[in-house]
Order: C-alpha cells, then structure tokens, then sequence
C-alpha cells in the first residue's frame, strides 16, 4: 500500500514500470525523489522540477560545452530561444541519465539507472542493508582513520569520473551516499565535460575542496592534500588513468608547461572562433598579425569550401582518387593551376574590405 501517486509517476504507473509509489524520500533544489517499487524491487523515482522553479542563468553556465548531436539545437541553445529554452531543459534532464551511463559502463560506482521515461529516472535505491536509503556522508560520523580511508576511495572516484570524462559539479557531504557496500557518488544534472567546458578545472577544485573540508574535521591532515590540482595536471598532459594511484602532493609546474598549455588554449580559442565564423556564414578570421607587404596567399573565398545562402550550389571537389598513377594526378593538378584557379600570388583579397569592415579597424 502506497501514497496516492503523485502527478509525474503516472505515466510510469501505468506503463507498469512503476508497480508503487511508497512515500517521498526528499524534496531538493532540482528535483524530487520517491521511494518506490519497481519490478518488485524497491528503487526510487527522481522527478526534475520544471525550468520555471529553477535559475536558468545558472544551468546555461553548466551546460556550456556539452555536445549537442544537432546544429539547429546548438544555435538556439546559444541564443537562448524559446525553443532553445526548452532544449536546454530537455539537455538538463537527460544530463545525469547520461552521466550516470558514461560512468557506470566506465565502473564507477554510481546507482545504477533502470529507466528515464517522461523525464522522471527510475534508478537503484542506495541502502543501508535493510532496504532502508542509505544516510548521506554529511549524516554519519567518522573516525579518524576511517575517514581518512573514505576520503582517499572518495578522491579516487573522483579521477576516475575525470578519466571517464566527468566532472561532477555539486559534489558534497550531501550527494555522496554511504551504503551497505560502500560510498555512491549521486546527483549529475550539472556534470561538465572537462575537456570542453572551461569551467571544469575550478569546479573539479571546488568538488575536492568540499570533500577535503568535510573529512577533514575528523582527519585534520587532510586539508594539506592537493589531490585535485594533482589529477587536473595528470588529466591535462593526458597521463590520468583509471589506475593512477594519486599521492596528494603537486608541485606548481614550471614555466615551459605554463607556456605550452597557453599556447594550446589559444590555439583552442582560435579554432573554436573559425568555427563560430564559419556556421555564420562569415569569412575566416584574419592572422593575428598582417604582413605589410602584399604577397600573402590570399585566403580562399569562403563560396569554394561552403555555398552560401545566394550561391549557386557548387559541385565539391573530387578527392583524389588514391591509388591513381602519379603521373595522371600531376597533370590534373596543374591542369587546375593553369585552368581559371587564381595565382595566389596577384589575386587581390575579396574579404578585404568585409574583414576590415568587421573588425572594425584600419
Ligand atoms: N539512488 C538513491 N538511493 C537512495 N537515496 C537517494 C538516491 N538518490 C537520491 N536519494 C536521496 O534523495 C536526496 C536528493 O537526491 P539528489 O539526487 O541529490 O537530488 P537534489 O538535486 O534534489 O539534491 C539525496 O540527498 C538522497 O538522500
Ligand atoms: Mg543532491
């Protein structure tokens, strides 16, 4: 016998993926979660609360970075429209589903999830060994040695969700569960991608940061570790693995390292702006720098790559086949040369003035 069944588990009721609703667990900031019985286990039920009740500022920044398969999508996810609002709330509830999927299949240990229908994720009940849901980290008190035993499991399941490509975000005494066969790590709506999102370093840092200051009040000598910058630096130079066993210790790395991740992360940044020019229809960014003197290679009309709108559509250039005798592809090469393609060398620059025009100089 259970409670009359709230408005977001009928559907599942009457699927039958739900076979009883036993009572609520907990009503927290992003979603609501009940016990229930499913396949005549007892599971729980999370229900994620409309966009409405929810800061919508505060997801845009979280979901930054994670992939969207369609580019329609993506646009309107960046312009925030109305249709991108509500892709934005769909991307957010199949957030942790995903999550939650990335990081069992890695074997991490996180509930395992049964189903996701109407936005509501049916998903392991976490128990203390009677069937009861397990306390939260924050509910139980430690010994010394214990906790220090919990923090290192804790720390390394942290770097192994880094290795499976996870940050989680909001991790706390409040979304880790202590359950009969161990900590369980909840609560993924707001994971970032660290390899794309630029947020990602600083929340990794917060996430150990919380777990370091919870534990640490029942081992003090946990605030000395540095496991977080420790991990990030491995993940960055691509040396993290799942078997990494971490000390604690990091040294800030020298100079050179400095220089090199800079270059990559402007090299990143440029990319990422031809890119954004590029599905607007814009030409190619300009070089940082512009030789005074006229000889550059002019850049190829951004028409050949990509019609645009009024362009004709353009047959795309054939590859080259392969294994075509060599002779053969020299010749076809320099038919094109002496053909109409322009000599780079004389052409004058068509996006000269649109480029200027742009950027707003000169
Ligand atoms: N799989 C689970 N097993 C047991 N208890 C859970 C489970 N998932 C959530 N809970 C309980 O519900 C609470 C809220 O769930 P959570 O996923 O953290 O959502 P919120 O975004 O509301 O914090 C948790 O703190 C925990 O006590
Ligand atoms: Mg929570």
């Amino acid at each position: 016998m259970g409670i009359r069944i709230p408005e977001p588990l009928a559907p599942l009721v009457e699927q039958g993926i739900i076979d009883e609703v036993v009572r609520p667990l907990m009503a927290g900031k992003e979603a609501q979660v009940y016990l229930v019985i499913a396949e005549g286990m007892p599971r729980v039920a999370k229900v994620y609360k409309q966009v409405e009740h929810r800061s919508f500022k505060h997801r845009v920044a979280y979901t930054e970075g994670r992939k969207v398969r369609n580019t329609r999508k993506a646009r309107a996810m960046a312009k925030k429209s109305r249709y991108g609002r509500s892709e934005i709330e769909q991307a957010w509830r199949f957030a942790e589903v995903d999550a939650l999927r990335q990081l069992w299949a890695a074997g991490v240990r996180v509930p395992e999830q049964f189903d996701f229908v109407d936005g509501v994720l049916v998903m392991e009940l976490v128990h203390d060994g009677n069937w009861e849901p397990a306390p939260r980290l924050a509910d139980v008190e430690f010994s010394p040695d214990e906790a220090h035993d919990l923090f290192q499991h804790l720390v390394h399941e942290v770097s192994r969700m880094l290795c499976a490509g996870v940050v989680h975000g909001d991790l706390s005494d409040f979304n880790v569960l202590i359950g009969h066969d161990g900590p369980v790590i909840i609560d993924f709506p707001q994971w970032v991608d660290p390899a794309s999102n630029q947020n990602a370093r600083r929340l990794l840092l917060r996430d150990v940061d919380n777990l370091t200051s919870f534990l640490a009040r029942h081992a003090p000598n946990l605030k000395r570790t540095r496991y977080a910058e420790e991990m990030w630096s491995l993940y960055e130079q691509n040396q993290l693995t799942p078997q990494t066993r971490l000390t604690g210790r990091f040294k800030r790395s020298t100079r050179q390292a400095d220089t090199s991740s800079l270059l990559a992360e402007i090299e990143a940044i440029e990319r990422e702006e031809r890119a954004r020019r590029e599905a607007l229809g814009l030409p190619p960014p300009r070089p940082a720098r512009r030789p005074v003197n006229t000889d550059r290679p002019a850049p190829r009309p951004v028409s050949e790559k990509r019609p645009g709108k009024g362009s004709p559509p353009r047959a795309s250039r054939p590859e080259e086949p392969r294994d075509e005798p060599k002779k053969k592809r020299r010749r076809r090469r320099s038919r094109k040369k002496s053909g109409k393609a322009t000599d780079a060398q004389s052409a004058p620059d068509p996006f000269a003035d649109l480029d200027a025009l742009l950027s707003g100089d000169d």
